[in-house]
């Protein structure tokens, strides 16, 4: 059991998805979860609420100071929460692309920092970012979305070596397609005369999603990385999207990887 090694989790973006099936996943494993969302009547039961938006930095301190004080110290953190800008780059202008940066990277590094501060005191405790998949294969007119990710890749990877003498262990989860409201949540910006192209690639994006995995695998992905114990990397997903596409991508060119990833959104 997961208690052994986490007695308590700070969670943020427990209310749905990705975030509601790794806390059912905790729960179930007698850890104690400090879960959080922008709407605290959406957190599961069983859950204790924080209310959070990772675009307000007030936020993620009060939701962390709570959940240190109250759980007497966090064992494990999960950086779940995310949400994507789909739209020609800087989709939304570069205020826009700014934004998924603070929500995607700079949010999750704030509560990391906190985080590691107790972590490293106490000798003991676990970082899970939860990036993506496209980190590796970056989506079209999602650039602000892939940046983010593949920043708080590169941060779990620097902190991850850091922190490695400390007792604690950071890991990057990478999930590829999962079947959530990821898509329904995301804002869509269309500018006037939006290309042919951002057309094409949304409908493969709906079309992958629809009959992508459900949640539950990621939770239990999650699970098995946990209960290994070790950092790094965690690909999460279906049989190609997190076996086969990253290892074949090992092997072709640069331009070869780029024909490809083309292909797969319909890019010709
Ligand atoms: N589903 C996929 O295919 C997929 C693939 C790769 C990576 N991921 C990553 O997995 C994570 C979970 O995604 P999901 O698929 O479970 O999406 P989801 O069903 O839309 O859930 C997103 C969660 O994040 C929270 N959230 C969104 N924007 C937030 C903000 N600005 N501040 C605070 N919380 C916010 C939401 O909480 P409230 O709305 O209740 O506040 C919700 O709990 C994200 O980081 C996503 O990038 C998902």
């Amino acid at each position: 059991m997961l208690d052994i090694r986490y007695r308590t989790c700070l969670l943020t973006g427990a209310s749905t998805g990705l975030g509601e099936a790794f806390a059912r996943m905790l729960l179930a494993e007698g850890v104690r979860v400090w879960g959080t969302s922008r709407d605290v009547a959406r957190v599961p039961a069983g859950v204790r609420p924080l209310r959070l938006d990772l675009e307000d930095t007030d936020s993620i301190e009060e939701a962390w100071r709570t959940a240190e004080a109250e759980s007497g110290g966090i064992d494990l953190l999960v950086n779940n929460a995310g949400s994507g800008v789909f739209g020609g780059f800087p989709a939304g202008g570069v205020s826009g692309f700014e934004r998924q940066i603070d929500q995607l990277l700079k949010g999750p590094a704030r509560l990391g920092a906190r985080a590691l501060e107790g972590m490293r005191a106490r000798g003991r405790g676990c970082i899970v970012f939860v990036t993506s998949l496209a980190v590796e294969f970056p989506i079209p007119f999602m650039a602000g979305y892939d940046g983010g990710k593949a920043g708080l890749a590169a941060l779990a990877c620097s902190l991850g070596l850091e922190a490695r003498t400390d007792g604690v262990t950071v890991i990057d989860f990478r999930p590829g397609d999962y079947r959530t409201g990821f898509n329904q949540s995301m804002a869509r910006i269309s500018e006037a005369g939006e290309v042919a192209d951002a057309t094409r690639v949304w409908s493969v994006l709906e079309r992958k999603l629809a009959r992508a995995p459900e949640p539950t695998r990621a939770a239990r992905d999650l699970r098995r990385a946990l209960l290994r114990g070790r950092g790094g990397v965690v690909r999460s997903g279906s049989f190609f999207q997190a076996r086969l596409a990253p290892f074949l991508a090992r092997f072709g060119t640069e331009r070869l990887r780029r024909r490809l990833a083309a292909r797969y959104f319909g890019l010709g």
